[in-house]
């Protein structure tokens, strides 16, 4: 950050404040993951999320505000779908995908008619929300198509001096990327598979489509999440594979692997491991998350 607003205070979340105040870019932790943040009403600093990520400008950017009203300035049509979803699961890990209104800037948008939004439950990051009092743009804190940070170190491995402030707030509690649904079509997709399941979903909607062939979220590439190390998914029934240097399990406790399995991997490269396998979750619950996650690591060596 520049000297001249450097640490004049010692609360965190008050610096946060202020970088962003300042159209700084800051490491914001959430209970999904950490994002990088910037006051998405300046395209200033929105453009230097895009440009510390090395992100194309057409992969739109997630909105987190701090609560409900707030949310509803960026949408022009809150449908039901949309009050339901916010209602049962607001604040935390579940992204809407809604009509925009015109207070949504392009560059977040990516020029679309649609904007992606949600309430992290986190409270360091909502404190910061409460406090800035602004929509802040945020993807995951890595950099463009590889695994998204999980702790406040990964962030500095990642992105070091281009981010201006990380604010620590430990590991995230969930470890994966938040569930994304589109509620601008009926029924509503799930984009993007996460903590919050199909099945929680459908209790409080009814029907719920998941995305199959080309995802529609723009930017969710096939090989994404991806580490330097091969991933071989096993699953159940499958032979377990030769010539692996580890084995990670993420049948037998799936939520408690989608917390480790970013940084598991992260070690993977660390210690320069060539091929590793992933016992697979069943496709229930948490555990489709994971499998999304684990087959995206797996795709970019496959090619
Ligand atoms: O858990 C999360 O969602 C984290 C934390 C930081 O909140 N953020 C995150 O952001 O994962 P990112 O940029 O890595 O992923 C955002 C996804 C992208 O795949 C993008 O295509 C999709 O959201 N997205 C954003 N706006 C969209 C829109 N208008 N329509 C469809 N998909 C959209
Ligand atoms: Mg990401």
């Amino acid at each position: 950050m520049p000297s001249s607003t450097s640490s004049s205070t010692d609360d965190p979340v008050e610096r946060a404040r202020r970088v962003l105040e300042a159209g700084g870019v800051i490491g914001l932790p959430t209970e999904t993951v950490y994002g990088l943040a910037a006051d998405a009403t300046s395209s200033s600093a929105v453009r230097k999320i895009f440009s510390i990520k090395g992100r194309p400008a057409d992969h739109p950017l997630i909105l987190h505000v701090a609560d409900l009203a707030a949310a509803q300035t960026l949408s022009s049509r809150w449908t039901d779908t949309a009050r339901a979803l916010a209602e049962a699961f607001w604040p935390g890990p579940l992204t809407l995908v809604v009509v925009r209104s015109a207070e949504v800037l392009d560059e977040v948008t990516g020029g679309r008619t649609t904007v992606a939004i949600r309430i992290p439950r986190h409270a360091l990051a909502l404190r910061v929300l409460q406090e800035f009092g602004r929509p802040v743009a945020a993807p995951s804190a890595n950099r463009f198509g590889r695994v998204s940070p999980t702790t406040a170190d990964h962030v500095r491995a990642d992105l070091g001096a281009d981010v201006d402030f990380v604010l620590d707030g430990g590991p995230c509690e969930v470890g994966l990327e938040s569930t994304i649904v589109d509620c601008s079509v009926d029924p509503p997709q799930i984009l993007r598979p996460g903590s919050i399941s199909a099945e929680q979903i459908s209790e409080v909607v009814g029907g719920v489509a998941s995305a199959s062939g080309p995802s529609r979220a723009p930017g969710m590439l096939e090989s994404h999440y991806a580490p330097d190390c091969l991933v071989v998914p096993v699953d159940v029934g499958d032979a377990s594979p030769n010539d692996v240097d580890r084995v990670l399990d993420g049948r037998s406790e799936p939520a408690r692997f989608a917390h480790d399995l970013y940084a598991l991997l992260r070690e993977c490269d660390r210690l320069r491991l060539r091929r590793v396998a992933v016992l697979l979750p069943a496709d229930s619950g948490i555990g489709r998350a994971v499998r999304d996650r684990v087959f995206k690591a797996a795709a970019r060596r496959s090619h």
